[in-house]
């Protein structure tokens, strides 16, 4: 039936929001095709294709990668208003997936938690640009998406992506060893980070101004 939702459409929680997020600095939209040469201007950079997950090393094998619908379903953009216009200065990951759970209970362990990742383009570094975007995606998950609670990993290396886990409020589950097998071939320590929707108040910091766009 022609305009009717597609399936997918219809069931993913994440495409019936009312976008875009609204921070004080900056905004959160799903990404589209459109965003993969901004992406791809600082995925492209060594210091931030070191710690990422997926890191092709030309746009003619990133644009593929970025396009593929079910990595641009939970990808989004970081934006900020720039002088000349909105600006992708950064993504946000946020994968909605089942716990662990025991066989009898399943059913009730389904899209309870959610997977956060993040990359930032070095020129809008040290700003607090992603401390802002992983809050604002926290106060979702935990407000409008009514999830149980959200975890990341790093490379233990990875000092300013735990740092920035750390400065929200995250708690640090595990720090394993020789756990995870960077490219360059060598096994690194890993880290887990995580948070319960007990343990977050959704507007934190107190006053901060964070809140989903259609309840401003
Ligand atoms: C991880 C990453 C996003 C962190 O970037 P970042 O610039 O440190 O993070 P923010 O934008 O939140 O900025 C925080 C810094 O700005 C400072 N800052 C300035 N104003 C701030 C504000 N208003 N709010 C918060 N922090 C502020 C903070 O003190 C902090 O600096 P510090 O670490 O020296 O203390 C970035 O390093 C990155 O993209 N790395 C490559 C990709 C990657 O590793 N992804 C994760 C894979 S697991």
């Amino acid at each position: 039936m022609p305009g009717a939702p597609t399936p997918e459409e219809g069931t993913d929680p994440l495409a019936a929001l009312p976008w875009p997020l609204r921070g004080e600095r900056i905004e959160i939209r799903p990404v589209t095709a459109a965003d993969a040469e901004a992406v791809w201007r600082y995925r492209r950079i060594p210091e931030v294709q070191e710690w990422i997950s997926t890191a092709p090393t030309s746009f003619g094998s990133f644009r593929p990668y970025f396009v593929e619908p079910s990595r641009m379903a939970v990808e989004f953009a970081i934006v900020l208003e720039e002088p000349d216009g909105p600006r992708v200065i950064g993504d946000i990951m946020l994968k909605i997936e089942d716990a662990w759970a025991q066989t009898e209970v399943q059913e009730a362990g389904r899209a309870v938690q959610a997977e956060l990742g993040w990359s930032l383009d070095p020129a809008y570094g040290g700003r607090g640009y992603a401390t802002e975007a992983v809050r604002l995606t926290i106060d979702l998950c935990f407000g409008r998406l009514d999830l149980r609670r959200v975890h990341a990993g790093c490379f233990a290396d990875n000092e300013p992506s735990w740092r920035l886990m750390e400065r929200i409020g995250m708690r640090r589950e595990e720090h394993s060893r020789g756990t995870a097998l960077h490219r360059s071939g060598r096994w690194l320590d890993g880290m887990n980070y995580a948070l319960l929707a007990s343990e977050w108040k959704v507007g934190a910091p107190e006053g901060s101004g964070f809140r989903i766009a259609a309840e401003s």
